[in-house]
């Protein structure tokens, strides 16, 4: 790891493109959340601008007018970022925002305030390949060399916001509570109208028929990958190579198996079972 490109808090490496251990203490020890706070929480590659687009679309019954002339990031509003949180601070509420901090770090003032949390997870093998991808363009992640290699770094936790395993059961440890929300890619793919409406019925966001088909149709992987404001081929050179990716990359389930040996494949399975004893129940990818 090059330390020029990544700085740790609390065992958690963030890259320097973007953040400071300034603004991640703060989110952490003193950033206030408030009741109306609609919170997007993922760890990466898991589908947070899918979300995004999701929550951009109810959040304005349908219209697509928002989602299409606001750029992503200045809609859904980044607070472990240094100019994300400085942008939260001053909008007035009701806020939507967007983190993929785990747990220990999450803003301690959740747990005094009804602030919605949405957690968002994906099977960890398709999220292992997404973020391999990625981080072949985002110049803020350690170009992530051999698949064989990367699996490696991804298993040991020693990527960006840390281990998938430890994220997820930080998250898994609020189950039960209402105001947080638990949604996985796969049952977006699966049926995302019934995504829609669940998540219109836990924000208490009353959408028609027509409003919540236009929800759907414009969170389409097509639609999005088209909407100059979410696909982030306008984002900076200074932080994107776009000759080496794109954040619409497949989006499918089950990439994972066109990019990992057998033998990968049983060792990332391993792993898992010895990571996730204890953890109870079930997944759409077990
Ligand atoms: P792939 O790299 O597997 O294609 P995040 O938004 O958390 O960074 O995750 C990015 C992943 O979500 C990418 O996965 C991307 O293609 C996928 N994605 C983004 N929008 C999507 C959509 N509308 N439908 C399906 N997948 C989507």
């Amino acid at each position: 790891m090059s330390s020029a490109l990544y700085f740790a808090h609390k065992g958690i490496l963030f890259p320097n493109i973007g953040y400071d251990v300034e603004t991640v203490k703060f989110v952490e020890n003193e950033f206030q959340l408030l009741d109306d706070d609609v919170l997007n929480v993922t760890y990466p590659k898991s589908g947070t601008n899918w979300m995004q687009e999701i929550l951009g679309l109810i959040w304005h019954n349908g219209d697509p007018s928002w989602v299409r002339s606001s750029f992503a990031w200045d809609r859904s509003l980044w607070i472990e970022t240094t100019d994300g949180m400085k942008i939260a601070l001053a909008s007035p509420p009701p806020r939507l925002m967007a983190s993929h901090l785990p747990f220990q770090l999450f803003p301690k003032s959740f747990l005094q305030t009804k602030a919605k949390v949405i957690y968002t997870l994906r099977n960890p093998r398709d999220v292992l390949v997404s973020l391999y991808y990625y981080s072949k363009f985002f110049k803020g992640n350690k170009d992530p060399g051999t698949v064989e290699e990367y699996l490696e770094e991804f298993l040991s936790g020693n990527v960006t916001y840390g281990s998938w395993f430890d994220h997820v059961k930080s998250w898994l440890e609020l189950k039960g509570r209402p105001n947080v929300f638990f949604n996985s890619y796969e049952q977006m793919q699966q049926d995302l109208r019934g995504s829609v409406e669940k998540i219109c019925r836990f924000l208490g966001k009353e959408l028609n028929s027509q409003q919540i088909d236009s929800v759907v149709e414009n969170a389409s992987f097509q639609k999005m990958k088209d909407n100059l404001k979410s696909n982030f081929t306008t984002m900076s050179d200074d932080a994107f190579d776009h000759k080496k990716g794109k954040l619409l990359r497949k989006g499918i389930v089950g990439d994972w198996k066109n990019h990992l040996t057998v033998a990968q494949s049983e060792r990332f399975d391993r792993v898992y079972q010895e990571k996730m004893r204890g953890v109870s129940g079930t997944f759409p990818w077990d």
